[in-house]
This record gives structure tokens, C-alpha cells and sequence, in this order.
């Protein structure tokens, strides 16, 4: 079955055309055909992305970004079309969702609507080996972190999550208050490559339960951003590669951390790791040495495949097409989503 992706939920305006894989032991099931990214330069300026803005450009792009895909393929009609339906800016998610719908109306194909946190968790089983299932499946964005048990396609148990910001959105802060640019991910990412490791010191949060006060397996992120703003108040001539870099060592030691206790309490030692954030130079060389070392099995897909991109869409649509579903012309976009639910 060959499907036809797209995804406008946030910033990226992205298409992607994928098919059966070549099949055999390690080799993913699907094979990506194509895929399309334009990312919108516009948002750069304004130090976030600014929804109506992000509609229009995705309003302008779609069209030709499909097409694009759809060429690249050499696919003139795709067997079905999947689009994000969320969760997402929704004006943005509705342009990707109708154009998809109105595609796989003229066509006369059946269209399915994608979970865009679905399309993350699901992206590493595109990489060779892929992981087996049960696997845990680490997303971390621009708007979520959260840590799922993957048991099955549409199985996932909510192990862990940020109680405020997510850790890409604390980039995305810390890097506003440096004076730097927009997405702040992999400005800070590459700021942190010159700090003098142990400079300054910042707090490695943690959640604890409400009732027990026993530490939980969640993450706040917030506090951790206000510690840099009270460092920077504190200190106004610290090196802003300094602060990046002790930004950066904390929020990677607190992912990892819950990563490694979720394994030792759930027994499973494979980790996929997907979202913007997993696109972090400290957070793939730590992610890989756990690997070396044998504590940890970790699938990490290449960076353009950790951010957004429509290979993903179309991949979990092709899967979930694949397991008999097909979505009616009248689905709504939706703004919160849990995956699986
Ligand atoms: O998955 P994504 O493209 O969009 C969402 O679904 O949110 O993730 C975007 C986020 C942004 O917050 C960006 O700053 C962050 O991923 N990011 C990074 C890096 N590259 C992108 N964060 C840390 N290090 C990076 N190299
Ligand atoms: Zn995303």
C-alpha cells in the first residue's frame, strides 16, 4: 500500500509518500518513498511561531509541497492519503487535514487522520533494526515530553510526563533569554558545543506525588528555566555558552534519568527516541554511549527524522490503514489528543 502524508500541525509544512519496506528480519516494514520539508522562515523574527502566520504560509506551500512528494516518488495516485489531525495549532492543523481529505475525495482513496504525537512515537520503527514491541517510546518537542510503554500499535501507557513546559519549549525560552534566535533547540545545541563544562550548576528538577511525596517519574521544566533566569540575574557577564551548556547537561541528565528508571521498573530495555529535542547533540551522543555500553537498546532516528516531517505521517497512517482503519470525510482537527485514545 502506498500512502501519501502530510503535516502542517506546527511550523513545517511537510508531504511524504511511503510503501512496503524490502521485508526481511531488522528491516522496517515500511520504506520511505519520499519526503518533503518546507520550513517556514517567518516565525524567526517574531521569537515563536505565530499560528495565523503559520496558516496562511501552510495555505500557500501545501499544494506544492505534495506535489513535490508525489513527484520524488514517481507516484502519480497513492493508495491511500493521511493527514495530521492533531494535536496542534488547529488553524494550521485544518489546512494539511482538508487538503488531504479533498485529495483522497478526488481520488476516490480512503483517507485516515494521524495522531502527529502518534507519527514521533512511531517514527523509529522506520529505522533498521526497528525497535520490537514492548518498546519505550521517549517523545520530546516543542509541545510535549512525554515517556509511553509502547505494547502495540495504539497501545501506549503513559509512564511519564512534563507537568509545565516541554523540554524543547525550554530551549526555546532559555534561548530568548540568551538573545538568541528561533527554534532555540539547536541554537543553544551548538552554543553548549564551546561552555566550560562545570562552570555553573543548575538544578535537575523532580515531580513528587501529591499524597506520598515519593519522587514520580515526571519532569517540570519550568523551574529549571527560571533557575537560568536567576543565574543570568546573578550573573550578567556569565559566557553564554557556559549557561548553555549547563542548561543543556541538566535537561539531558534529567531525561535520561527517567528513561533509565522507567526501564528498571518496567523491565524493558528498548528505548525509541523521536520529537525535535531528540535531534540534541548531548542528548544522542549520552543515548548512544548507554547503547554501546549494553544498558540500554536505543533506535534514534537521523535528525531530519526527529523533527517534523511527513515520512512520519504517512507511515503511521500506512499502519493504521493497514490495521483496517479508515477515518470519514467529516473528521474534526482536534487541539489535545492523547495517542491511542
Ligand atoms: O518535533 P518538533 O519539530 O515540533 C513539535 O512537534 O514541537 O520539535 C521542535 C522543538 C523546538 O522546541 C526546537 O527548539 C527543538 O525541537 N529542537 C531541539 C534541537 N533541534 C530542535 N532542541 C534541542 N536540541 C536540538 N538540536
Ligand atoms: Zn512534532
Amino acid at each position: 500500500m502506498i500512502v501519501l502524508g502530510i503535516e502542517t500541525s506546527c511550523d513545517e509544512t511537510a508531504a511524504a509518500v511511503v510503501g512496503p519496506g524490502v521485508g526481511g528480519p531488522g528491516q522496517p516494514a515500511t520504506a520511505v518513498l519520499s519526503d518533503v520539508i518546507h520550513s517556514q522562515e517567518i516565525h524567526a523574527r517574531y521569537g515563536g511561531v505565530v499560528p495565523e502566520l503559520a496558516s496562511r504560509s501552510h495555505a500557500d506551500h501545501v499544494v506544492a509541497t505534495a506535489r513535490a512528494a508525489l513527484d520524488r516518488a514517481g507516484v502519480a495516485r497513492p493508495d491511500a492519503v493521511a493527514a495530521t489531525a492533531g494535536p496542534g495549532l488547529l488553524g494550521a492543523v485544518l489546512v494539511g487535514l482538508c487538503f488531504g481529505k479533498a485529495l483522497a475525495a478526488g481520488w476516490g482513496v480512503p483517507f485516515v487522520g494521524v495522531n502527529h504525537l502518534e507519527g514521533h512515537l512511531l517514527s523509529p520503527l522506520l529505522e533498521a533494526p526497528p525497535p520490537p514491541w514492548p518498546f519505550l517510546a521517549l517523545v520530546v518537542s516543542g509541545g510535549h515530553t512525554t515517556l509511553y510503554l509502547a505494547r502495540g500499535l495504539g497501545r501506549y501507557e503513559t509512564l511519564a510526563s512534563t507537568v509545565d513546559d516541554a523540554a524543547g519549549e525550554a530551549y526555546d525560552k532559555v534561548s530568548r533569554m540568551l538573545g538568541l534566535g528561533y527554534p532555540g533547540g539547536p541554537v543553544v545545541d551548538r552554543l553548549a558545543d564551546t561552555g566550560r563544562p562545570g562552570a555553573f550548576h543548575l538544578p535537575r528538577p523532580v515531580v513528587r506525588d501529591r499524597d506520598s511525596r515519593a519522587v514520580t517519574l515526571d519532569w517540570s521544566f519550568s523551574g529549571l528555566k527560571t533557575a537560568v533566569r536567576t543565574l543570568l540575574e546573578e550573573h550578567p557577564a556569565a559566557p553564554a555558552d557556559d549557561v548553555a551548556l549547563a542548561f543543556q547537561e541538566a535537561v539531558v541528565d534529567v531525561l535520561l534519568d527517567r528513561v533509565q528508571r522507567a526501564a528498571a521498573q518496567h523491565g524493558v530495555t528498548d528505548v525509541a527516541v523521536s520529537g525535535g529535542v531528540a535531534a540534541n547533540s548531548r542528548l544522542r551522543a549520552r543515548l548512544g554511549a548507554l547503547h554501546d555500553q549494553g544498558a540500554l537498546r536505543v533506535v534514534l532516528p537521523p535528525r531530519s527524522r526527529c523533527t517534523d516531517n511527513g515520512a512520519m505521517i504517512a507511515h503511521a497512517g500506512r499502519l493504521r490503514l493497514l490495521a483496517g482503519q479508515v477515518d470519514p470525510l467529516d473528521l474534526a482537527a482536534r487541539a489535545s489528543w492523547a495517542p491511542g485514545s
